[in-house]
């Protein structure tokens, strides 16, 4: 089943970058190349990831843009509601702060700050019960892509999350495919394994919930404008999870170009 009428995303991941006053440049930027030569909202659904302190002062910068563009968490705490729960900011919280899109699940984060499957489930339920979008990534180690454990890697990734979901909130899941080995290390999947892998992804899907047919899977891994287009023409690649190459306004800017002009 081709997903080729459903709306691309592109989303910028900025990770823990830029200094605040390179980060409002950006912004800028960015808001003026979509001045000059505007991409449809319906065409792309354009979202940026910034770091946590500075999601309300970007969120404001994106406000004066010409088109809606998401300002999206990058991670949300496994506790719901407020407390006593030092350095935390959970999903109630984050739409208390009018952030409607939240990152969970991004390999940095389970490699990196023990976010194992159980707490992703928290994490998830908890976001999609304060009514927030979640963009959930999975992806497989080179070793487990070496060994062709790719699809069962990834299909478990998207079980794990299934006892936490109900049947509607899957409308407010978005799905990220990033290849552990692709991310921030310039070697991107090619196009024909990206799109059997989100081929797989959205067959496994659709036997959890028929939105699985209309569910948006982006795809992440250095993803830049020289790769984009070949990526967006795939029919089940309905858009790109964007890090190093978001930090340019005009290679972020190509990349939703290159997904607005071939959907
Ligand atoms: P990259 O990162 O584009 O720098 O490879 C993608 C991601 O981790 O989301």
């Amino acid at each position: 089943m081709s997903g080729s009428t459903i709306t691309p995303w592109v989303v910028g991941n900025w990770k823990m970058n830029p200094m605040q006053a390179d980060a409002k440049q950006l912004v800028q930027n960015l808001k003026k190349l979509l001045q000059d030569q505007e991409i449809a909202e319906s065409a792309c659904q354009i979202g940026i990831a910034p770091i946590s302190i500075a999601l309300q002062s970007i969120q404001a910068e994106l406000q004066s843009a010409n088109r809606h563009i998401a300002t999206v968490a990058q991670d949300v705490s496994r506790i719901a509601g407020t407390g006593a729960y030092t350095g935390e900011v959970s999903a109630e919280l984050l739409k208390d702060s009018q952030i409607e899109f939240v990152l969970v699940g991004h390999s940095e984060r389970r490699e990196f700050f023990g976010d194992a499957p159980n707490i992703l489930n928290e994490k998830v339920q908890n976001a999609l019960n304060a009514g927030l979008t979640v963009i959930y990534c999975v992806g497989e180690s080179l070793e487990q892509r070496e060994n062709g454990q790719a699809e069962q890697v990834v299909l478990q990734q998207i079980c794990d999350i299934a006892s936490v979901v109900n049947a509607q909130q899957w409308e407010k899941i978005v799905i990220a495919y990033e290849p552990i080995w692709a991310i921030g290390t310039g070697k991107t999947a090619s196009p024909a394994d990206a799109q059997a892998m989100h081929a797989t992804i959205r067959e496994g899907i659709s036997q959890i919930t028929p939105i699985g047919q209309t569910m948006a899977l982006l795809y992440g891994g250095s993803v830049k404008p020289e790769n984009a287009v070949e990526l967006a023409a795939c029919p089940d690649i309905n858009g790109a999870l964007v890090g190093g190459a978001s930090l340019n306004a005009e290679s972020f800017y190509k990349i939703a170009q290159a997904f607005a002009n071939t959907k």
